[in-house]
């Protein structure tokens, strides 16, 4: 199959047919995790659904973070290390093949987590045929992809670290809430390119203290 390149950031990517085409917005994704990085504590980047490789490994050189990169379709990975190879010369980029929820090890924490999961619903992929479907099908409602994610990210993001999930609009991210809520986490920003390109930034809901109410000093006069 042929091979194309694009420009993407600061990376120049390889990918063919049979993984997404790059879409130039989602860089919105690799510089927003450039702008959050200097406040974050230090760890690596988890990008889980990492197709060719290319948000996550911008990220990487934009942060200078080490780089973990989960997907299930080898071909993508086979991609995604030569992208690294081609583009990342400054940290390590470790590229998993597997599934997004079996491929990070319990202990492991990351500063930053990435997610760009399959999120169409299962009755829009038709209408995307250049897409391979194992990179867009979210399922019936297009939730199951992004559920999983979630999980995982807040399983493995640090107390102080933060994650960023693509989403299909803030309508997705709004329909989400409760599985944000059972991964520990809290939407605090979204950045949309219209109604149906969004990436939501989401931090783990810190621990309520024991000792009493937050809010129990007295109110200022
Ligand atoms: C929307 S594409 C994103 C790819 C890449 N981030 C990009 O922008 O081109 C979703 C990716 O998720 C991968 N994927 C689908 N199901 C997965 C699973 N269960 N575990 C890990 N990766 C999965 C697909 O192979 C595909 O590469």
């Amino acid at each position: 199959m042929q091979t194309q390149t694009m420009e993407f950031g600061p990376l120049v990517v390889t990918f063919d047919g049979r993984v997404l085409r790059p879409r130039p917005w989602t860089m919105l994704q690799a510089s927003w995790a450039a702008e959050l990085s200097a406040d974050l504590p230090a760890g690596r980047i988890l990008e889980l659904c990492s197709g060719a490789g290319q948000i996550g490994q911008a990220a990487a050189v934009l942060t200078g973070r080490h780089l973990v990169q989960v997907d299930v379709d080898p071909h993508a990975c086979t991609l995604a290390r030569a992208n690294a190879a081609a583009n990342v010369a400054t940290v390590d980029v470790d590229v998993r093949c597997g599934e997004l929820d079996a491929s990070v090890g319990a202990e492991e924490r990351f500063a930053v987590v990435l997610a760009d999961p399959p999120y169409l619903p299962r009755d829009e992929v038709p209408a995307w045929p250049a897409d391979p479907v194992r990179a867009v099908d979210g399922g019936t409602d297009g939730l199951d992809l992004p559920r999983r994610c979630l999980a995982v990210a807040g399983a493995h993001v640090a107390p102080d670290g933060v994650v960023l999930l693509q989403a299909l609009g803030s309508a997705q991210v709004d329909a989400l809430a409760p599985d944000v809520a059972r991964a520990g986490l809290e939407v605090v920003d979204v950045r949309t390119e219209d109604d149906r390109r969004a990436v939501a930034l989401l931090r783990p809901v810190r621990a309520r203290s024991t000792d009493g109410p937050a809010d129990a000093r007295p109110a200022p006069a």
